[in-house]
């Protein structure tokens, strides 16, 4: 079977997606600079799917490192999750999220190209779409215009690797643009597990649930939409690592240049999530509401038909799904994985 190599794979999204991998037969291999992840999201990995992953720690724009994983293994396809992703802090400190974004897109590349993989798929986001777009998202439309410096490493991301394809004929890149993932893998064993506070909305309702925070702030209610609450498409983890599978049994079938919406097709508002947070897992979640958000758009999410149609995939999972996930695995480790910056064993 072939190999497939996660670069950032200790994160959430990572983490999720090297589960199905193994389950699906493919062999793994992982590098993380554990920024924003503990080696522990591996370990577990491993005792979910009872299979072993080859880990690394490494920081992804070291080219002369990342040569040596590609050395020691064969390699077939890579899937770039290595990011930071922080919107707020994107905006304070913009030249440390375009130096760690861009840079370990190139050196991904340049390795790649050194050892002969021609197969990327890469984490991008809804976010690229811009204002200027309307709802449904389809892949079709331009890139928007982003309002920070985040949107804009993957805005300038995904051009960087439709110029790499352009210019490589043999290079296939499939990019992945993410609606507003949440949910934890059903063991409760692997999930997110944000650094300081949260910033998005999941982490923060089932922190407040666990009694980590006071209270949840739902920024507006006064948008233009059903209940005057933003609304998303927000999609399973799971779901979304499925994606990945999809999308890894098309690249290593067919030279391509695609681009692929993860999400469901629906929307929910905020209202709905924390309504269907406190049913589903019989706890209360204290909140209040406060003032817009500065850079939210009262409404984002996908036409979800070409992965349908491509690659044969749809979200499977519901609404409820994703609140009791999220809470089984924030119940079961109240604190992360505890323990971030601690290294290999
Ligand atoms: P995450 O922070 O949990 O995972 C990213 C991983 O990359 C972390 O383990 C981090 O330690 C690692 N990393 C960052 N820079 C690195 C470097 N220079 N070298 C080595 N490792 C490095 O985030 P996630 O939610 O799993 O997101 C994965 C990818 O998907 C990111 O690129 C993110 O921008 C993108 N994305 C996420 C969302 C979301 O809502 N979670 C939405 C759209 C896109
Ligand atoms: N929200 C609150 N209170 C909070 C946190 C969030 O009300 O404490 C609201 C937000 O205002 C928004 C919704 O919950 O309406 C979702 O917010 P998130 O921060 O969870 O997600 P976003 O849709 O803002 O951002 C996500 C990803 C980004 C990505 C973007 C693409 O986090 O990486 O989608 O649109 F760029």
């Amino acid at each position: 079977m072939a190999t497939v190599f996660l670069a950032g794979g200790a994160g959430y999204i990572g983490s999720h997606t090297a589960v199905e991998l193994l389950n699906a037969g493919y062999d793994v291999v992982v590098a993380d600079n554990f920024s924003n992840s503990s080696p522990e999201a591996i370990k577990r990995v491993e005792k979910i799917t009872g299979r072993m992953v080859k880990l690394y720690e490494l920081d992804i724009k070291d080219n002369s490192k990342l040569a040596e994983v590609f050395r020691e293994n064969s390699i077939d396809a890579v899937i770039h999750f290595a990011g930071l992703k922080a919107v707020g802090e994107s905006v304070q400190k913009p030249i440390m999220y375009y130096r760690n974004n861009i840079d370990t897109t190139l050196a991904l590349l340049e390795t790649m190209k050194e050892f002969g993989v021609n197969n990327i798929l890469f984490s991008s986001s809804a976010t690229v779409y811009g204002e200027e777009n309307k709802v449904p998202f389809t892949e079709t439309m331009a890139r928007g215009a982003c309002s920070n410096p985040y949107g804009w490493t993957k805005s300038m991301m995904e051009q960087i690797l439709e110029d790499a394809a352009k210019a490589d004929k043999d290079l296939s890149v499939i990019l992945l643009r993410y609606f507003n993932p949440i949910g934890a893998h059903e063991s409760g064993m692997i999930g997110e597990d944000p650094l300081g506070i949260p910033n998005n909305l999941m982490p923060y309702v089932s922190q407040v649930a666990v009694g980590r925070r006071e209270c949840l702030t739902i920024f507006g209610n006064d948008y233009p939409t059903p209940d005057g609450t933003c609304r998303r498409d927000y999609i399973h983890v799971v779901d979304l690592a499925k994606g990945h599978v999809k999308a890894i049994d098309y690249i290593l079938a067919n030279n391509c240049v695609e681009i692929f919406n993860l999400g469901t097709g629906t929307p929910y508002s905020v209202t709905e999530i924390v309504d269907t947070f406190e049913k589903v897992n019989g706890i209360n979640v204290n909140h209040v509401y406060g003032p817009r958000r500065e850079g939210d758009l009262a409404e984002l999410y996908a036409n979800a038909d070409k992965a349908l149609k491509i690659l044969g995939w749809k979200a499977e999972k519901t609404l409820e799904d994703m609140c009791r996930d999220s809470w089984n695995w924030q119940k079961n480790n109240p604190d992360g994985y505890n323990g971030k910056k601690e290294t290999l064993a």
